[in-house]
């Protein structure tokens, strides 16, 4: 089978980008441009009676199409005798680092395009280090426009000689520097009449022949199980593409994150059974024992795959949003979607000089390098490594819009050193003891909305009815176990998520917790609910307006905020996002206490 080499081109327009490709195209007519062929060969599971799946152009960062984003990337599709193309074009204007970088993440191999009236301009190091930073290895630089210096040897070799001190400071596999000229068509698909110093490959040589899997660790087995097919109830298969390695009928595999051992039973490619399957291969696998295995678990055989839920990531901010570290997003690495939480920010990286910046604020088209932790644990690699496992895309819970792409550095050490161990009392132990189901109730509103005053009410008409109960409220953790915190956006995430693990352990330890806090960010409320636990949580939204809020005024503090004295006061110089869809809400304008609690009351016996 013919191999597949996708490449992504970087320069600006003037350099002579789409006059190169262009020329590759049209050029010979042996070349023909074939985007159903190109296809073919990288197609995947899923394709319905030997159809072609155009899915595998949304795949990994892909899959912001699906999202709604629209990338500037153009992907051209061509075919020679000996090798098949993608070629990603990424415009050069503003948005040049989300463009690439999408670009970059997709392909195998990118050419630069170097002006040679213009030598290694910052543009060239910028590309060089993009390319770099979203994992590419292989590299080629078109010296362009060699016409226009009358085809001299010595104003080529000036500029390679740069170039190669420039990208010695990368580990890239293989780079390769060569004179051309785009427009007449020297060393694109023919070797030059005009160079004949020049003794190389041509470009399109060169890119039919490098090998540009060399490093990559794909001599074991692994694949991500995109889908389980179970046609009847005799057969349950697990359907994706090889990304790695070989498989044969009768090898042991290991699942994860289930760390099941199972021999292969039966191995299927497009219906038909077969002993063996490669990589780049669609196969449905059937095992020869019932095993824990869901759409985002991995098959492997000895491979170097991380199981955990810590890593350290570089990653290409593409949010309007800046990003702040607490923020919790979609994690998709491979087939995997899960809810994760960006750690904290170690630096981010100047894209023209390299250097590193200490920062706590992303902005869109920066890259960074974060610590990210997952809800569960995952498999995934190390990027240099494993180019599957090891890249990633955050989605934004809210908007659904691809907030970053990154690639996963290494595992964190803390992860594989802390055990969680099951102890034998456990809460469903400690909540059949108290008669109780332990839940946390948590309300959220405005200052002064009344939450503080119904949490007292409420705590004691549970208490009296026997039940046990305990009380977190905001200004008293504040004065304790968060007096570290102010209220920066970054301090109230880590509030809220510190008081949602609270919230957490009481219900472990059987109680009703009563939680009562601002918890202002929808986004935040969210996270507490996920830490909890959905089942245990209980949202009541105390939706006593701002004006009713302000009038009350009971600890002055509207006043000060007013006046100035406050920053970042909810409401008034900080925003409350009010909940999409609480289980109870109640708002205290014109209700007497009494009233309020017994309207709760009465909502909550069904959750209790
Ligand atoms: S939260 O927003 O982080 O959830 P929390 O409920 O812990 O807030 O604390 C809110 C209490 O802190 C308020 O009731 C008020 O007494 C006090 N406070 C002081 N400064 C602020 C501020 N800038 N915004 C809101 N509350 C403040």
């Amino acid at each position: 089978m013919q191999s597949l080499l996708k490449f992504i081109t970087c320069g600006s327009v003037d350099d002579g980008k789409s006059t190169l490709i262009g020329h590759m195209l049209y050029d010979a007519k042996l070349i023909f441009a074939d985007q159903e062929r190109a296809l073919e060969l990288d197609s995947r599971v899923g394709s319905t009676g030997g159809e072609i799946d155009y899915s595998l152009l949304l795949d990994g960062l892909m899959a912001e199409r699906e999202q709604g984003i629209t990338i500037d990337v153009a992907y051209r599709y061509f075919t020679t005798e000996k090798r098949s193309f993608i070629v990603a074009d990424t415009p050069g204007h503003e948005e040049y680092t989300r463009n690439m970088a999408v670009g970059a993440s997709f392909a195998d191999l990118a050419v630069i395009l170097v002006d040679v009236t213009k030598g290694v301009l910052l543009q060239t190091k910028r590309h060089t280090r993009i390319c770099a930073l979203m994992g590419i290895k292989s590299v080629v630089y078109a010296v362009n426009k060699m016409d226009l210096v009358d085809y001299e040897e010595t104003t080529f070799r000036e500029i390679e000689a740069g170039i190669r001190q420039m990208a010695a400071e990368y580990d890239f596999h293989s780079q390769f520097v060569i004179p051309v000229s785009a427009t007449a068509g020297d060393n694109v698909t023919q070797r030059s009449e005009k160079m004949l110093w020049y003794h190389d490959k041509t470009l399109l040589e060169y890119l039919e022949t490098v090998d540009v899997a060399v490093g990559e660790e794909d001599g074991f087995f692994y694949m991500p199980v995109q889908r389980v097919c179970r046609p009847d109830r005799t057969f349950r298969g697990f359907q994706g593409e090889i990304a790695g390695g070989e498989i044969s009928v009768g090898q042991e595999i290991e699942t994860l994150p289930s760390r099941e051992k199972a021999k292969v039973k039966s191995l299927h490619v497009l219906n038909q059974s077969v002993e063996k399957a490669g990589k780049g291969r669609p196969v449905t696998v059937e095992l020869d024992r019932e095993v824990d295995v869901s759409r985002g678990c991995v098959l492997h055989s000895e491979g170097d795959i991380h199981l955990g839920k810590l890593f350290s990531c570089r990653l290409l901010w593409m949010d309007d949003q800046k990003l702040v570290a607490g923020k919790n997003y979609l994690l998709k690495v491979g087939t995997r979607l899960v809810p994760a939480t960006l750690m904290n920010i170690k630096y981010k990286i100047d894209v023209n000089e390299g250097t590193h910046i200490k920062s706590e604020r992303i902005y869109k088209n920066e890259i960074a390098v974060c610590d990210i932790a997952c809800s569960e644990q995952i498999a995934f690699g190390e990027f240099k490594k494993n180019k599957i496992l090891g890249g990633f895309i955050l989605i934004d819970r809210v908007t659904h819009m691809t907030s970053a792409c990154g690639v996963i550095r290494h595992p964190l050490r803390r992860d594989e050193n802390v055990v969680w161990h099951e102890m034998d009392i456990n809460r469903q132990l400690r909540g059949q003891h108290m008669n109780q189901t332990p839940k946390t109730i948590w309300l959220t509103g405005l200052s002064g909305s009344g939450k503080s005053t119904i949490v007292n009410e409420l705590e004691k008409l549970l208490f009296a009815q026997g039940r046990y109960t305990m009380v977190l409220d905001g200004d008293n953790i504040r004065m304790g176990l968060n007096r570290d915190l102010g209220f920066r956006e970054q301090d109230r995430i880590e509030n809220i998520r510190r008081v949602a693990e609270v919230a957490k352990l009481m219900n472990d330890a059987g109680l009703l917790t009563l939680v009562s806090f601002i918890s202002p960010f929808r986004r935040d409320r969210e996270r507490a609910k996920n830490i909890v636990g959905e089942d245990h949580y209980i949202e009541i939204y105390i939706s006593t307006p701002l004006e009713e809020c302000e009038k009350r005024d009971v600890k002055g503090l509207y006043k000060k905020a007013r006046e100035g004295k406050i920053p970042n006061f909810s409401g008034i110089s900080s925003p409350y996002e009010p909940p999409a869809d609480p289980d109870i809400v109640l708002d205290t304008t014109g209700k007497s206490l009494e009233e309020s609690v017994t309207s709760i009351m009465e909502q909550l016996e069904k959750y209790l």
